[in-house]
């Protein structure tokens, strides 16, 4: 088995994950005095969290969403409202502008589904916040999982899963059309004497004609500093997979240490064949970091946070994602075989991370529960992500306990071991995220985006 190879100045991206809602991952602990996620309407804490962010140099704060309800739990949404999970939930994007302006250097990455809003509106509000942060932007491209965002916005349930990947392909195609195409870089003239703001020659309709969209354009913004902000992508299945080799730039994955290289070298094979590069790509996994200064100190910590953790609120979210109602199910039921129109991806990891046959609902319950709780000493937790770093992965984001004290913890005692590693960065590249990340500020040619572009 041959280990994966890296760039020579890879550095482990980190970023903050949270969701404009009052409980993300970890359910019930919304609860605790120590918390602000109660506090999620106001602006005050989503100010300080980014202050945070960025005085600890973390590339970005990544924000989750849904348009739906996690309402198959025991037949319906009540316990997702009494456990307030992921509802009431508000919008992510609009939360930016304002991070942005206590801001200079953190990102900010956001969900936005395909069944959610239309192309052309979708690329002009990307293209406005790429603009007003001067290119800190990231898109989650997500295809969402939940039938009742399928019954809101106007597809009565869920769309197939091979049909939510073509859609997320087609609508691509318009966002890149739009964002990389219809301006020339030289279309912006702001010719104060001759009264000439743009070159009428220079900005095009794209006239894209698709099974599910017709878009004349042009783009209504001008070209924003990354043009097509940064693509991350979340899907774990074969499609997902293939879908993040063709588009994504940052891909959330969910393995095991021992399961990395497989995924990174199954990702540098697929992006092979569509001539991109791994060194196109960073693949980030998920962590939810329990420090203390001793590891007593983080398991009490941790034992502290099992006293409030609902269990039930867990049902009800892992009942969303996989569309089974886990609180009519009988722990021991064999999940091999066991296939979902959800997210696959997650139900696959845990089933290829033991012996063929040995898995079950139980396990699927139990690791989500404890979830990617990582708990130690920050020494501990430090060695244990730059295992994780060493195995392939680039980087991570980081899931609350408590917000913002689960950050605070991470960058008071962790960072400071991994930036004297030199593992992560101490200070800020300048420039747009994409810079920040890859070293060029728009897609590179490989990217089938840039096939739009004027020449
Ligand atoms: C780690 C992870 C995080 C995700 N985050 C979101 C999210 O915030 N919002 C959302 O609608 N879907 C989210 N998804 C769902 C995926 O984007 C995708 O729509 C779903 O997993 C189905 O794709 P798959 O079967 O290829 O995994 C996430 C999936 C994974 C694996």
């Amino acid at each position: 088995m041959t280990e994966p190879r890296f760039a020579p100045n890879r550095r482990m991206i980190l970023n903050a994950f949270s969701m404009n809602c009052v409980s993300h991952i970890q359910q019930g602990l919304w609860v605790r005095a120590d918390s602000r996620q109660t506090e999620y309407l106001q602006l005050e804490p989503w100010l300080e969290l980014a202050r945070i962010a960025e005085a600890g140099c973390l590339d970005s704060l990544f924000l989750a969403d849904v348009v739906g309800l996690y309402d198959n739990y025991q037949g319906s949404a009540d316990t997702s409202f009494r456990q307030a999970v992921q509802v009431p939930v508000n919008d992510p994007m609009l939360l930016i502008p304002a991070m942005a302006t206590v801001t200079e250097q953190l990102s900010f990455a956001f969900t936005s589904s395909v069944l959610q809003a239309h192309p052309f509106t979708f690329a002009r509000q990307l293209s406005t916040l790429d603009h007003l942060t001067r290119g800190r932007i990231a898109w989650n491209v997500v295809t969402s999982y939940l039938p009742n965002a399928g019954s809101n916005l106007g597809f009565d349930g869920l769309p197939d899963h091979e049909e939510r990947y073509a859609r997320a392909e087609e609508y691509l195609e318009v966002v890149y059309k739009l964002c990389e195409g219809s301006w020339s870089d030289d279309a912006v003239i702001i010719d104060r004497v001759e009264h000439v703001y743009a070159d009428p020659s220079k900005v095009r309709q794209i006239n894209h004609r698709g099974p599910r969209y017709e878009v004349q354009g042009p783009h209504l913004s001008e070209p924003s500093p990354q043009r097509t902000p940064v693509l991350f992508q979340a899907g774990m299945s074969d499609r997902g997979r293939d879908f993040a080799s063709s588009n994504a730039e940052c891909i959330f994955v969910v393995a095991s240490t021992r399961g990395t290289a497989a995924i990174r070298r199954d990702f540098e094979k697929r992006l092979n064949s569509k001539n991109r590069s791994i060194s196109e790509v960073k693949l980030i996994g998920g962590v939810a970091p329990i420090v203390g200064g001793t590891e007593k100190e983080a398991i009490d910590k941790k034992n502290d946070y099992l006293e409030q953790l609902s269990v039930e609120g867990g049902l009800v979210h892992m009942s969303g994602n996989t569309g089974v109602d886990l609180g009519d199910i009988d722990p021991s039921t064999p999940l091999d075989g066991f296939d979902t129109e959800r997210v696959q991806g997650l139900i696959k990891n845990l089933i290829d991370s033991a012996p063929p046959g040995t898995r079950t609902f139980g396990d699927l319950i139990r690791s989500n529960l404890a979830g990617a709780w990582l708990v130690g000493s920050d020494e501990q937790v430090a060695n244990e992500l730059q295992n994780r770093f060493d195995a392939g992965l680039d980087g991570f984001n980081l899931t609350y306990s408590v917000t913002p004290g689960t950050f605070v913890d991470f960058i008071d005692g962790v960072l400071p071991i991994l930036q004297k590693r030199g593992l992560a960065q101490s200070e800020y590249t300048p420039g747009t995220f994409r810079e920040k990340l890859f070293g060029y500020p728009r897609l590179p040619r490989t990217h089938p985006a840039t096939v739009h572009r004027q020449p």
